[in-house]
């Protein structure tokens, strides 16, 4: 198993997981739902390996790289994390977002991801704490944070707020 910086080598691979992975799962959104192979080697790829050293971005634009877990040659699922906080990502989505293919899911896929995750967040993000927000009937993500040393930090009526500490 190993985590893959986004690169146009495994172009295809991703391709048919990014166009394939819902608008929005869970509060996971994806922004390139349902997009063509062309389009996303015309703009998509380049503007989501762009994330990670933003040109021409807003303000608020945090650097995101976007890895993904690959196992005996499959892309099993996608992991993305942003660089540091702002006060919208401190009470809201947090450092880290992630998915399994639905028909890899509950093989511990999702657990042992995060963990590799973090290994190369934590040299990167400059808080304490990774901040991650997981929906209350999320049991299955609640499960993967937990497993990696997550306590719940605080919770509104639809979320829990979770922290692993670096
Ligand atoms: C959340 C998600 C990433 C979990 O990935 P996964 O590979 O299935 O996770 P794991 O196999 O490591 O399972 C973690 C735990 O959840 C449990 N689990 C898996 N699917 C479950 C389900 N549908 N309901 C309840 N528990 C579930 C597993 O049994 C395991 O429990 P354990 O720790 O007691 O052994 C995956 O379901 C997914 O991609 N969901 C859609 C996107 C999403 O919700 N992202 C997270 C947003 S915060």
């Amino acid at each position: 198993m190993e985590l893959r910086k986004i690169n146009k080598r495994d172009a295809f691979a991703q391709w048919e997981y990014t166009s394939a992975l819902p608008a929005d799962e869970n509060g996971l959104t994806n922004p390139y739902h349902g997009v063509t192979y062309d389009d996303y080697i015309d703009r998509v790829l380049p503007e989501m390996i762009s994330h990670e050293h933003p040109v021409n971005m807003p303000d608020w634009f945090v650097p995101e790289t976007y890895y993904y877990l690959w196992d005996n040659n499959n892309l099993v699922g996608e992991f993305r994390f942003r660089h540091r906080l702002t006060d919208a990502l401190r009470s809201g989505a947090g450092h880290i977002g992630y998915s399994i293919r639905k028909d890899m899911r509950g093989k511990g896929y999702g657990t042992a991801g995060l963990g590799m995750t973090l290994d190369i967040a934590r040299s990167v993000i400059p808080e304490e704490e990774i901040y991650l927000r997981v929906n209350k009937d999320n049991i299955a993500s609640q499960k993967v944070m937990l497993n990696n040393g997550a306590r719940i930090a605080g919770e509104d009526s639809e979320h829990y707020f979770m922290r692993i500490p670096k």
